[in-house]
């Protein structure tokens, strides 16, 4: 049985922005990481950002070129799955697609120390389920961080049915470590944040589809009327269209109830690649100066 202090290395999966800002996070807590990703240009993206935004933070003095050298030197990339074999918890925050999921469990258990904890960063799949499609579900969570990583403070931390005390204890600490607060969900869909926040933007969605408001009405009057830091139209762009419509079917399929049902324009958006900031056009196009509304 793992014991906290006994987790030195954190494997990650997947280099996109979830990936590589859990990265950071592990690694300014001290611990050790290697992101695995098959993509090697996309790993390389990945570290490109890490460098940015711990650029960003020595400029204005919240760390010293020393702490940011010694960051950089505990993350080691590599697009071989087998080199996650000296973690103590590899955190799964792959594309959120159950099929690539499985794909990916099935591909590192093999390889994986019987007592190494595996955690999945999905924002609404079950837990249970994702368990259950590995060979250590009692060794199996959900560990759910909030984009961007770096900046978000919350947690959401997951037990499925046959999650084990000792496992939710070690992960507990860890995300504890990483300076994060945290709050226990039950394992339904999409958790607590999303379970609130998704159908809040798939009726922003539906608000600019029926014309009651333009993207920049609608943004504006959430900003100022709500005072949320960015309106939901440009969260979406932020979070990624495609993720947005996953979400809400897994809402819509999961709870069985048409109050969830994603909105035709999120749909749309999503068929013709348009999904967000990630490929420059969303509800917002991003290839100016400016963002500008696509409707
Ligand atoms: N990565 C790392 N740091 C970032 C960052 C990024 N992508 N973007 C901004 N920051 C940092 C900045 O460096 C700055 O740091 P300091 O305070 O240390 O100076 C700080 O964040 C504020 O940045 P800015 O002043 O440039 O910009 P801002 O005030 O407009 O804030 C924001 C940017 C923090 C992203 C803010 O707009 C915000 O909070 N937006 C809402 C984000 C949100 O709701 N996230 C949750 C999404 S839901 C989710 O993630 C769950 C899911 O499963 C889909």
């Amino acid at each position: 049985m793992l014991k906290d202090s006994d987790l030195k290395t954190v494997g990650i999966i997947g280099s996109g922005q979830m990936g590589t800002g859990i990265a950071q996070v592990s690694a300014a807590s001290g611990y050790n990481v290697i992101i695995f990703d098959v993509n090697q240009s996309q790993l390389e993206n990945g570290i490109k950002n890490i460098r940015l935004n711990l650029d960003r933070q020595l400029k204005k003095n919240k760390i010293s070129s020393l702490d940011c050298e010694n960051i950089i030197s505990r993350i080691k990339t590599s697009s071989l799955i087998k080199e996650l074999n000296s973690s103590q918890l590899v955190i799964e925050a792959a594309t959120e697609d159950e099929k690539i999921k499985r794909k990916i469990f099935s591909d590192l258990c093999p390889i994986l120390n019987k007592n190494t904890i595996l955690c999945s960063n999905t924002s609404s799949i079950s837990i249970t389920r994702l368990a259950s499609q590995t060979d250590r579900p009692e060794k199996f969570m959900g560990l759910h961080f909030m984009n961007p990583v770096p900046v978000m403070k919350l947690v959401e931390l997951i037990k499925g049915i046959t999650t084990d005390e000792s496992t939710f204890k070690v992960v507990k600490i860890f995300a504890e470590n990483l300076g994060k607060k945290l709050v226990i969900s039950e394992d339904f869909p999409a958790f607590i944040v999303n379970r609130v926040l998704m159908p809040m933007i798939n009726e922003a969605v539906y608000t600019l589809y029926e014309g009651v408001g333009s993207v920049l009405a609608i943004d504006q009057a959430m900003k100022l009327g709500a005072n949320h830091p960015m309106g939901p139209l440009e969260l979406a762009d932020f979070i990624g269209l495609d993720t947005c419509l996953s979400i809400m079917t897994v809402l819509y399929e999961g709870l069985a109830d048409s109050k969830y049902r994603p909105c035709p324009l999120l749909v749309k958006y999503v068929e013709a690649g348009w999904l967000g900031k990630k490929t420059n056009k969303g509800f917002y196009d991003y290839s100016g100066e400016k963002p500008l509304p696509t409707r």
